[in-house]
């Protein structure tokens, strides 16, 4: 212990600032996607409407065709909205809260809830618990959601509205949902509540460092369980070219899509157009998407071959931790209640983690193990010391929680 603490004071005594707390691109990551600040646009669209003008509030068309080739589904179910995702989603909760999908709003219900993958997405938690929408958790298990937990927690709780979850390099924990798991997770809810909805928050979709994970698209297995209206997947281009500058895509039933564009009708008079023209003729299609992405992976992949080495020094009684195949994250499963005890630890020798807790609904980790590592937004050298103090950090609260 006593050498632990030395080498600690040392770090400690180099004033370093470093963050790893959101899941950020690197401007390396950026600059891959800066033609497209200098792109000049036509001013017609591929329909002939003036994309410098009002309409269109689901999306030019050439836009929601893009879309749908990433998401697998019918471009006439497929919006292109503007921003991000987030954007979409919150949209949809409020279709779903203020008007419902049968006349049947949430507002007007005793006390609706959803169940949340966990550990998961602090951003989701935040807009279900602002629209006053109760969470009940779900452990997440290596092949998706636990089966018996999702079982226990909808005959255990009422008024479970939906679902909400990552279904690709899950954010954190960086699972990638099997067919059977997803297919089991929507027979399940539909035969639950026929208007029941599952948020597939797809941010990392196109996210891979290797291409093993293969996943049949969501829209194709909702389709053909009729369950088409009991999904709405997400997705974006925040982390394939600029964050809040992309576009963002969401594609469901046509009942759920009629309520969007009403919501939508009600917010968006129509998304910047130009904007979406410009990165349709940038990104172009599926094939060209996944070679830029492969670019993104380059860049990525190092940091997270870094953090598995730092972490693999750390000896199994003090915590275990994840190696995802893609997206932006590591979590660390400390073995002991110290999860608090990292971050304030990290926070002294000026290393900002995500707060402990924050991959739960109302911050509530009941074990304080689970800690979320972004190492993206970081240089590697940056990371390198980052993670020795993380290391560090883990040791001596290991050792003084014993
Ligand atoms: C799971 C998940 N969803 C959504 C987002 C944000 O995406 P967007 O910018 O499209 O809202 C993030 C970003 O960290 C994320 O991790």
């Amino acid at each position: 212990m006593e050498n632990l603490l030395k080498s600690f004071e040392e770090l400690k005594r180099r004033n370093l600032k470093i963050d790893l707390t959101r899941g950020k691109p690197h401007s390396e990551q950026l600059d891959l996607s800066n033609a497209l600040m200098t792109q000049a646009v036509e001013p017609i669209g591929e329909n002939g409407i003036d994309l410098r003008n009002y309409g269109e509030p689901v999306g030019i068309i050439e836009a929601r065709k893009l879309g749908a080739e990433i998401l697998d589904s019918n471009v006439n179910l497929t919006i292109a909205g503007e921003q991000s995702s987030y954007l979409l989603m919150t949209q949809l909760l409020l279709g779903r809260y203020l008007f419902g999908l049968n006349d049947n709003p949430w507002k007007d219900e005793e006390e609706p809830a959803f169940l949340c993958a966990v550990p998961g997405f602090d951003r989701h938690f935040a807009t279900l618990e602002g629209l006053n929408i109760k969470m009940h958790t779900v452990d997440l298990c290596s092949s998706g959601v636990n089966i018996e937990d999702l079982r226990d927690k909808l005959s255990k709780y009422p008024n479970i509205k939906g679902f909400i979850c990552v279904p690709r390099h899950s954010n954190p924990s960086g699972e990638v949902f099997s067919d059977e798991n997803i297919i089991d997770l929507l027979k399940i809810t539909k035969a639950h509540d026929p208007n029941f909805i599952n948020l597939f928050d797809h941010a990392y979709l196109i996210h891979d460092f290797d291409e093993t994970q293969t996943q049949t698209p969501i829209p194709v297995l909702a389709d053909s369980l009729g369950a088409l209206d009991n999904v709405a997947v997400f997705t974006s281009f925040s982390k394939v070219t600029f964050g809040g500058g992309g576009m963002a895509f969401l594609t469901t039933g046509e009942k759920n899509f009629k309520l969007i564009e009403k919501v939508r009708n009600m917010m968006v008079i129509c998304p910047d157009k130009i904007n979406q023209r410009r990165h349709v003729n940038f990104l172009k299609n599926k094939v060209n998407i996944i070679e830029h992405m492969k670019k993104h992976a380059d860049l990525i992949k190092p940091k997270f071959d870094l953090v598995d080495k730092k972490l693999s020094y750390l000896p199994n009684e003090i915590g275990e931790y994840t190696k995802p195949t893609g997206g932006y994250f590591v979590t660390f499963y400390a073995k002991r209640p110290i999860a608090k005890r990292i971050v304030a630890l990290s926070s002294e020798a000026g290393l900002m983690l995500t707060p402990a807790g924050s991959t739960y609904p109302y911050g509530n980790d009941p074990n304080d193990s689970v800690l979320r590592i972004a190492p993206t937004y970081i240089n590697l050298d940056e990371l390198d010391i980052a993670m020795d103090i993380f290391v560090l950090a883990a040791q001596i609260a290991h050792s003084q929680s014993l």
